[in-house]
């Protein structure tokens, strides 16, 4: 017996297909056409969540990495793992072009730069051979040259062929020991790319963003985006990573002011006695008036258990006004 199932989008268009009694919600869609975003297929990196609006549904397997217990009980769920028990309906928190674009492609390019930024930070630079389409705020996963690993970082840039990415430096991880010892202006990269659903919406409201560490490179991508399109809301980025040492791109960041109506935040959550700034979690440090004062979009790219701490901070705030995005990356350690 087949299920009838809804798939609602943030653009408001609503999709219908039916969907067989044991089968799971992603095969069914992606059978009927719906290219939902995803990647492990596994319950675990959290890309396909939507949120069941009406009917009854199991998952089979939840990593707790990709939604946490509070998103279980506000419903929602990862197409990848769940089976309708009745007719239903689920909300998915991007535009429904996404799920007809064509799926991830695997691209060449060439390493064009690389540079070191903080004392934990690298950015590279890849020269791709044809032009990408991407919406600020998604990763590419690129192979690492020489090795059989993949690893996934946050365009750092717009969409073009010139692509920037922040990474992480591992004391021995794959990538960060590729990018420390061999690699060479010239080297041939390949991706696949462009992969996740957090990306940069329609902006209608202030804008409240949040980095956790590399999660900076997601939010330069969108605030490279709303300096080209003229966005005229208000925009507020906060920063955090460990010490002093660790922070990077001040320069550019300093200047999204002189194009945009610019806050910046930066929280470091160990640094040295010396440091004069601010220090702690960066929940301590959010301007509570203003987002009490006006509704806003956060978009948060970190850690899950920062993700996670600034979930429950809004909860207890009951700020109902404030629609939140969020990008939990797992970093490897190798
Ligand atoms: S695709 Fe990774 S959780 Fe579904």
């Amino acid at each position: 017996m087949n299920h009838k199932v809804a798939f609602s989008f943030a653009d408001g268009k609503t999709l219908f297909f039916p969907v067989g009694a044991h089968e799971i919600l992603l095969d069914a869609a992606l059978r009927n056409g719906i290219k939902i975003p995803l990647d492990c297929r596994e319950g675990v990196c959290g890309t396909c969540q939507g949120r069941c609006e009406s009917g009854e549904y199991t998952q089979d397997y939840v990593d707790e990495e990709a939604l946490s217990g509070l998103d279980l009980q506000q419903r929602k769920m990862l197409s990848c793992q769940t089976r309708v028990q009745s007719d239903a309906t689920f909300y998915f928190d991007f535009d429904s072009s996404l799920c007809n674009a064509p799926g991830p492609v695997q691209l060449q390019g060439t390493v064009s730069a690389v540079q070191l930024v903080s004392a934990s930070t690298a950015i590279l630079q890849v020269q791709l051979d044809a032009s990408l389409d991407f919406l600020p705020g998604q990763y590419a996963r690129l192979s690492v040259p020489g090795t059989d690993s993949w690893r996934s970082y946050s365009f750092a840039n717009r969409p073009g062929n010139q692509l920037q990415f922040l990474v992480r430096l591992l004391p021995d991880g794959v990538m960060s020991n590729y990018l420390r010892e061999r690699c060479q202006v010239g080297d041939r990269l390949l991706m696949e790319a462009p992969l996740g659903a957090f990306y940069l919406r329609h902006v209608t409201k202030p804008l409240v963003l949040v980095a956790g560490g590399t999660g900076l490179s997601a939010l330069l991508g969108m605030l490279d985006e709303l300096v080209a399109s003229g966005c005229d809301q208000p925009v507020h980025l906060y920063y955090g990573v460990r010490g002093a040492e660790d922070l990077c791109e001040a320069e550019r960041i300093d200047q999204y002011a002189s194009t945009l109506d610019f806050r910046y935040t930066e929280v470091l959550s160990n640094p040295s006695p010396a440091w004069p700034g601010k220090r702690g979690y960066l929940t301590e440090h959010f301007d509570l008036a203003e987002l009490r004062d006006r509704s806003a979009d956060m978009y948060v790219c970190g850690p899950p258990p920062m993700v996670e701490s600034i979930q429950q901070w809004l909860a207890d705030q009951a700020l109902d006004g404030v629609q939140l995005y969020y990008e939990k990356f797992t970093q490897s350690n190798i």
